[in-house]
């Protein structure tokens, strides 16, 4: 596995990408941007990502009408982000949690504590949970920096009509398109974007002296 970059460097140098070179992203280059998703962690292990991953212009195309900004479906792949509710029934979570006892990440005792919990017996039932929508922000956060250590550019997406999207894709009940990822070589890297200073994003506590 080759990292062309540093991931401090990444961090410093992404951008949000909305024109892209009309140049091919490689096959083992989407792997790899699959594999940064994959290796996510996520709560009680559970997973929930799934992708669809659009390459031909016939497919790109059959989303542009579910899709508000054209530049989407320009992009030579785009990475339909979307989050699975099975992953929450009972039955799965608990097979998750399972490997996690067998190998000694969590104990027997917290393993019970975490079978306390409300949880749906079907897939119909399962809602869901907070938890599961940071799980999606880390493993598409770690696309979106592994595509830029390989000099990829990209944009987190979430203008879309959902809806319209998941009939476009012919996707199953349980699935729910949470974002989309264009991807491609970008035209121009600009400077970084505004963002507030250290001091504004830090938070004193309040002590009893006050
Ligand atoms: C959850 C999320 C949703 C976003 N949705 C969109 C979107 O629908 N369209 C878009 O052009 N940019 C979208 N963005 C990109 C932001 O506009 C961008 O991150 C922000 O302006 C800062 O710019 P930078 O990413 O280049 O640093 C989204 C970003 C995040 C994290």
């Amino acid at each position: 596995m080759v990292w062309d970059m540093e991931l401090s460097e990444a961090i410093q140098q992404r951008r949000s990408t909305r024109e892209f070179l009309d140049r091919p992203v490689q096959q083992d280059q989407i792997e790899e941007i699959l594999e940064a998703a994959r290796l996510a962690p996520s709560a009680t292990n559970r997973q929930p990502w799934r992708f669809v991953i659009l390459q031909q212009e016939k497919e790109k195309e059959l989303i542009a009408e579910a899709v508000t900004q054209t530049f989407v479906v320009n992009a030579p792949v785009v990475f339909v982000c979307c989050l699975d509710r099975s992953v929450f029934t009972r039955e799965v979570v608990s097979q998750r949690i399972e490997e996690l006892v067998e190998i000694n990440v969590i104990s027997r005792e917290v393993a019970d504590l975490l079978y306390l919990r409300k949880m749906p017996e079907s897939v119909k039932e399962a809602g869901i949970p907070l938890s599961a929508f940071i799980d999606m922000g880390i493993a598409v956060e770690h696309m979106v920096l592994r595509a830029c250590s390989l000099n990829l550019g990209s944009c987190w997406v979430r203008m879309f009509d959902a809806d319209r999207l998941h009939a476009l894709l012919g996707l199953p009940a349980e699935i729910e398109v949470i974002a989309l990822l264009p991807v491609g070589y970008p035209v121009s890297v600009p400077g970084q974007r505004p963002r507030l200073s250290r001091e504004d994003i830090v938070l004193q506590p309040r002590t009893n002296k006050e």
